[in-house]
């Protein structure tokens, strides 16, 4: 393995799905290896070094077991700051508090790495590749619905001129479409960043 800016060599593959193994449920462990199986194809299809892919993968739900009032504590904790939305909707938090406990327990520094967990709930502006190849990873892993995967993998397109951005627009406007129909309050980041990645699509179709 080549070496990695902040990723210590104790941190492999295998030594990161040992991490969180133990922590997860049996269905969520199922979930984190789709999603690091996803990212490593997406990440393949698109020039991602495969490496952070799959850990990004393996590590993006460590903290998705914690309840929403232990999530805001551990962020009240570690001094994150936090969003009206975050407080009230604990669980969307699971993302950054995860790269918080990874940079602690794990030693893990890498930025980039650190990114892809933070943002693979809310998305970002802008992101990286790593970042979006996580996200779309997790939308796309075999256990969500064909009605869901469909449209994203259509978009993405991974077999021709995967698109990275188009496979997001889309992502990021079906879950608001869920999060309407579920009522559920809709977090003020994911407008934004939907609206990025519109404007992005529509630029790159100019
Ligand atoms: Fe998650
Ligand atoms: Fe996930």
């Amino acid at each position: 393995m080549p070496k990695y800016e902040g990723i210590p060599e104790s941190l492999t593959l295998k030594a990161a799905r040992q991490f969180v193994e133990p922590r997860v449920s049996e269905k969520r462990f199922a979930h984190i290896e789709g999603v690091a199986k996803f990212a490593k194809r997406i990440a393949n299809a698109c020039g991602v070094d495969l490496f952070l892919a799959e850990l990004s993968g393996w590590l993006h739900d460590a903290c998705k077991h914690v309840n929403d009032k232990e999530l805001v504590a551990m962020a009240d904790k570690f001094g994150m700051e936090l969003h009206p939305v975050d407080r009230q909707q604990g669980r969307l938090i699971h993302g950054p508090v995860a790269a918080y406990v990874c940079r602690e327990e794990l030693g893990l520094t890498n930025q980039e790495v650190l990114d892809a967990i933070t943002e693979h709930t809310l998305g970002n502006i802008p992101m990286t590749d790593l970042s979006k190849v996580t996200f779309l990873a997790d939308c796309l892993e075999e256990s969500r619905p064909d009605s869901y995967r469909k449209p994203i993998l259509d978009a993405l397109d991974l077999d021709g001129k995967v698109n990275l951005n188009k496979a997001m627009l889309v992502a990021l406007d079906l879950g608001l479409q869920m999060l309407i129909s579920d009522k559920a309050v809709i977090h003020p980041r994911t407008v934004d960043c939907r609206n990025y990645f519109l404007d992005l699509v529509r630029n790159a179709n100019k």
